[in-house]
């Protein structure tokens, strides 16, 4: 298959590129490497040394034989460039991932709030658009988030998008009728930040759009994805993936990791009380590919998709961390306002029927993240550990850089 992945040059992107790649499948990616221009606008930089987009793309096909495409293009603000490159590069499949995904980050200003959704919202639409508007019969697979249903229990597991109710049946002068109603609804979106706010927009854009133009899309609700390596960024070195750790894009367990690695305290926000959901980047990749080989007919709702492979409360990560490392804990204030404590039960029935079989947290794997840490330990830079980013109006970080200026 000839498919796209926007937002190829990125943490999920780039391992999933290879591993399409590696499949046999056509790729193309399409990046405006707006996440590099970030990690300059915060001063910060990947543990690991990536590899400038090309030399990286080069060195995969010096190691496999195997050629992958690169366009550097804005789909967010570039919809004809956007529109031109789907007419000449006529994929089955486009994988999206180009959105700003850091929910700190999204919190940081009001020029952060507005260029996510400005950015998030505008890719997705025009990514939309632009396949009704290039006439082509794709298979849009997009990348979304577990966040957009808040992190809580309603007394029951969080279904995979889509809620069946019953409601009570009126007359249309509002006289009950005793009937109770089958409906179906997007589960209830309850979002924490302004990113995971553009998540929940892009859901009603699919539902539109799945409907009007009858295009097939799946929507994969993802839990925080851990580790850095897959079989193919592991090929050579110039392949290898990228490793956030700053205060905003620092994901928790990778985060925790590192600052074992490093020999800084674990940073636990509140009381670490958070029930969040996690994924291998391993089974990442494996589950875009099992959502790409299952794709919705034409005129189907949109298929979504749990992508999680198993759920933890920080505070027994940081546990079980400082229990492989010797690191020791530190409790320091949330800069979110979030619940102290949750529960988080949500089904994955749908990529566990398709076959997946879960690499789910064990000693060993922890130990492989913790020493690719440790090996780039030099790179660190200890002053981007905290994170700064407040989600009230009461806050310490400076003016940012407008993303504009950076560009
Ligand atoms: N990393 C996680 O733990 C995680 C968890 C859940 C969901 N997701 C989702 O997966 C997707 C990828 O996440 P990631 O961790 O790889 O993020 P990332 O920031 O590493 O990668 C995103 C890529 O998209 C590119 N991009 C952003 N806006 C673009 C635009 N307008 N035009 C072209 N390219 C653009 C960036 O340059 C970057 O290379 C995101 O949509 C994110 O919301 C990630």
């Amino acid at each position: 298959m000839r498919i796209l992945v926007l937002g190829g040059d990125g943490f999920c992107g780039w391992p999933a590129a290879l591993h399409l790649s590696q499949l046999g499948h056509d790729v193309e990616i399409v990046d405006n490497l707006s996440r590099r221009r970030i990690d300059e606008e915060l001063g910060t930089d990947s543990l690991t040394p990536i590899r400038a987009p090309r030399e990286r793309i080069a060195a995969w096909s010096e190691t496999t034989g195997r050629s992958i495409g690169f366009t550097e293009l804005d789909i967010a603000e570039d919809y004809d460039g956007f529109v031109a490159l789907l007419a000449r590069s006529r994929p089955d499949v486009v994988v999206h991932f180009a959105e700003q995904r850091a929910a700190p980050y999204s919190m940081k200003s009001a020029t952060h709030k507005r260029y996510t959704i400005d950015n998030n919202v505008n890719a997705t639409h025009n990514v939309l658009a632009a396949i009704v508007e290039a006439d082509l019969d794709v298979h849009l697979v997009h990348l979304g988030t577990m966040g957009v249903y808040g992190y809580g229990t309603a007394g029951m597991r969080i279904p995979e998008g889509y809620l069946d109710v019953k409601v009570p049946g009126e007359t249309p002068d509002g006289t009950p009728t005793g009937e109770l109603i089958d409906q179906t609804m997007l589960y209830p979106s309850n979002p924490g930040s302004i990113y995971h706010m553009t998540k929940v927009l892009d859901q009603h854009l699919f539902a539109f759009y799945a409907k009007n133009d009858k295009l097939r899309i799946t929507d994969l609700h993802q839990g925080i994805v851990w580790g850095t390596h897959t079989e193919e960024t592991e090929l050579d070195e110039r392949l290898v993936n990228r490793f956030d750790y700053d205060g905003d894009y620092g994901t928790v367990l990778n985060r925790f990791l590192m600052q074992a690695a490093v020999g800084y305290p674990l940073t636990v926000h509140g009381t670490g009380g958070q029930t969040r959901a996690f994924i291998h980047i391993q089974d990442m990749v494996r589950c875009v590919t099992l959502a790409i080989d299952n794709p919705p007919a034409n005129g189907d709702r949109v298929k979504i998709f749990n992508q999680l492979t198993e759920t933890h409360r920080v505070r027994d990560l940081a546990e079980l961390i400082c229990e492989i490392s010797g690191a020791r804990l530190e409790f320091v204030p949330n800069p979110r306002q979030e619940s102290a404590e949750n529960d988080l039960y949500a089904s994955n029935a749908t990529f566990l029927d398709l076959g997946l079989e879960p690499t789910t947290l064990s000693q060993g794997l922890l130990k492989e993240v913790e020493q690719t840490a440790r090996r780039f330990a030099d790179r660190a830079d200890l002053t981007k550990i905290p994170a700064a980013s407040l989600w009230t109006r009461d806050r310490s970080v400076g003016a940012p850089t407008r993303i504009a200026d950076t560009a």
